[in-house]
């Protein structure tokens, strides 16, 4: 196990303030910086100032800090720097072209820490669940599924689910080992979030009724997105989606 150290809140370390990152790291003198501030598709296309200020001038400051200190930085990105047929993975080779604000600000901030910091860790991850709080939109669905509620999930976008506990096993090992570089975090196999939530209702043996529908059905304001942020990985594979959110199940019992 790696010691995760510290924890800040955004009201401890505003990652636009240059001068509180420099603070913090004299103070606490870090191996390392991982950078999980930002604004979420949904906020980035509602205040593209914003998303750009801390999904990218963020992640600039930081990698400059990590860069001075000779310490990695580590970043996480996303699916949604990729487009593409739903049919189409990504791999860590594909050439990204991002199709909203979210996966722009995601996609500039890897080139950023590319560029700026040599040891530097970009991890690319998809749909993660399994959280205690926070809960995900399918931590959400699954909550659903256990009441009986009625779920409504979309069958036109696929993406990559990844089980927090096997996102965190993998981070950890390559954080351990020096990994450096661009990697896909993700359980194998793309799907929709359809085709997932009736795994979770055979698996959880839930009476709920599944409504399918298209992502302009579920949020006509919605960002453009790719049909596919499916992730697949040349440097790490992971299980099957199936087997960990069995697994994810099974825990919770
Ligand atoms: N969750 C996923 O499925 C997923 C998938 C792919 C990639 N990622 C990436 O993984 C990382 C972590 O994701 P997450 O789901 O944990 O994100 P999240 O739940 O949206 O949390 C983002 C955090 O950033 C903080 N923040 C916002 N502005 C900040 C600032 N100026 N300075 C410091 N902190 C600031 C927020 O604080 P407040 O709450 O106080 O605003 C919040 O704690 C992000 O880089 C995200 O893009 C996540």
């Amino acid at each position: 196990m790696i010691p995760w150290g510290i924890k800040l809140s955004r009201l401890e370390l505003d990652v636009t303030k240059p001068e509180q990152i420099a603070r913090i790291c004299a103070e606490k003198k870090p191996s390392a910086i991982l950078c999980l501030s930002s604004l979420d598709l949904r906020k980035s296309e509602q205040n593209p100032l914003e998303a750009y200020k801390v999904n990218v001038l963020g992640v600039y400051h930081a990698a400059q800090e990590a860069q001075k200190r000779n310490i990695p930085c580590i970043i996480i990105s996303s699916g949604a720097v990729f487009n593409g047929e739903s049919e189409q993975e990504f791999t860590e080779e594909s050439t990204p072209n991002p199709q909203n604000i979210y996966g722009q600000t995601k996609y500039i901030a890897e080139l950023m820490v590319r560029s700026i910091c040599p040891k530097h860790l970009i991890i690319r991850t998809g749909w993660l669940y399994g959280f205690r709080e926070n809960p995900s939109f399918i931590d959400k669905m699954i909550q659903m599924a256990r009441e009986g509620k009625e779920i409504k999930a979309t069958y036109d976008q696929k993406g990559s689910p990844i089980y927090l506990s096997d996102f965190m096993q993998a981070l950890e090992e390559l954080i351990r080992t020096d990994a450096s570089g661009t990697y896909h975090l993700v359980n194998a196999g793309g799907t929709s979030a359809v085709e997932l939530m009736h795994e979770v209702l055979s698996l959880t043996k839930s009476t709920s009724l599944l409504h399918e529908v298209t992502m302009q059905e579920l949020n006509s304001q919605g960002p453009a997105r790719s049909a596919s942020e499916v992730l697949s990985s040349t440097r790490y594979p992971m299980r099957h989606w199936r087997d960990a959110l069995r697994s994810y199940l099974a825990s919770q019992r």
